[in-house]
C-alpha cells in the first residue's frame, strides 16, 4: 500500500473519539495523553506504511517485553529514561535550581531497604574475587556546607556484572548499602570494582538493539540515591574513565560530569594505611544537593522496584 493514505482530520477525529475526549466521564489526564499517543501512532503507521503483519509483530514484541518484565530495561535502551532526565534538568533550570550534582538514570535494579550504617560501610560479603574498591566523598549543600545525616544509598554490580536479587548468585543486599554521612558530611564505602553488563541474551531489549544495529552493553557504574531532609533527592551514578563502553552506554546513562578515575593504589604503605594487604582501587565522588523549594518539579520518582525477597 502507498504511504500517507489518510487525512490528518480523519486520524485526529478517530483518536479523539477513541480517547473519549468529548465525554465527561473517565480520567481527563489519561484522555489528554491517550488522544495524542493514538494520533501519533496512526500518523506513524500511515507515514511508514506499516503492514498488518508488521503491526501485529510489534504488538507481540511489546507483549513479550511485558511478559519478561523488561520495560525497565527497554525504556533506558531507547533513551526515554535519559530524555526524562533532560526534561527535569530543564525544568529545574527554569525554576532557578542550579549547581547540584548532575543526575542520571536510576535503571531497573534498585532494591529498597539496604542495610544502613553511619559514615562507612563494607558493601561486599567477601566472596567476590574482584579488585577492592574504596569510594569516599562528601555531601554538601549549594552553599558549600557539609550535610551531616544525608543518606547515600549505593548499589552496583559485582565483578561479573551481576546484581544481588537479580542474578540468583549473590547474598541478599550484597553490594547494596545505605551510608549516613558523618558530622562532616562524609561517606566511605569499601566494595569491589563492578563490571559492566549487557542485556540478557534472550531479552527483547537485546533483540531490539540488534535490529537497530546497536550494542546492548553498559559500562561499569555505581548507582546513587542521595537524600537529606530539606534537600532535593538526587538520583545519579558514576562511571569510570577508560571503560570500553563509557561513551556508548546502551542506556544513555553516562554524563561527563559523573565520570571518575580509579586511582590504583600499589604503594605498600598506603595499602597498609587502608587496612588492606593487596593493591586496590579508590576514587572520590563528592555530591552537592540542592535545597527543596516550593513549586519545583519533584525528583522523588514513584515507580515499581524489584522487591527484596
Ligand atoms: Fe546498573
Amino acid at each position: 500500500m502507498p504511504a500517507n493514505l489518510m487525512s490528518k482530520k480523519v486520524m485526529k477525529a478517530l483518536a479523539a473519539e477513541a480517547a473519549g475526549v468529548a465525554g465527561s466521564q473517565g480520567n481527563a489526564r489519561v484522555k489528554e495523553v491517550a488522544e495524542r499517543v493514538l494520533y501519533r501512532m496512526m500518523q506513524v503507521i500511515d507515514e511508514c506504511d506499516v503492514s498488518m503483519d508488521e503491526f501485529w509483530a510489534a504488538v507481540g514484541f511489546i507483549a513479550k517485553t511485558a511478559k519478561n518484565g523488561e520495560f525497565g530495561l527497554m525504556v533506558p535502551g531507547v533513551a526515554i529514561e535519559h530524555f526524562l532526565d533532560l526534561r527535569l534538568d530543564e525544568a529545574e533550570r527554569l525554576a532557578g535550581i542550579e549547581g547540584g550534582t548532575m543526575r542520571t538514570i536510576e535503571g531497573p535494579l534498585y532494591v529498597a531497604g539496604a542495610p544502613l550504617t553511619k559514615g562507612e560501610a563494607r558493601m561486599d560479603d567477601g566472596t567476590d574475587p574482584g579488585e577492592v574498591f574504596i569510594i569516599s566523598g562528601q555531601v554538601r549543600g549549594e552553599d558549600g556546607n557539609p550535610i551531616a545525616g544525608a543518606v547515600v544509598d549505593l548499589w552496583h554490580a559485582n565483578s561479573k556484572g551481576g546484581y544481588s536479587f537479580i542474578d540468583g548468585e549473590q547474598a541478599a543486599y550484597n553490594l547494596r548499602r545505605r551510608i549516613e554521612t558523618d558530622s562532616e558530611g562524609r561517606y566511605t564505602a569499601r566494595t569491589i570494582v563492578p563490571n559492566g553488563y549487557g542485556c540478557p541474551p534472550e531479552s527483547a531489549t537485546r533483540e531490539l538493539m540488534n535490529m537497530l544495529g546497536r550494542h546492548a552493553e553498559r559500562p561499569a557504574h555505581v548507582h546513587y540515591f542521595v537524600t537529606a531532609p530539606g534537600y532535593r533527592q538526587l538520583t545519579t551514578q558514576i562511571n569510570f574513565t577508560g571503560d570500553k563502553y563509557l561513551h556508548t552506554d546502551f542506556a544513555f546513562g553516562t554524563r561527563d560530569e559523573l565520570i571518575v578515575t580509579l586511582d590504583r593504589v600499589t604503594d605498600p604503605r598506603r595499602i597498609a594505611e587502608a587496612g588492606l594487604n593487596k593493591p586496590f582501587a579508590r576514587t572520590t565522588f563528592d555530591i552537592v544537593l540542592t535545597r527543596e523549594r516550593a513549586q519545583a518539579p519533584r525528583t522523588v520518582v514513584q515507580r515499581e522496584h524489584v522487591i527484596a525477597a
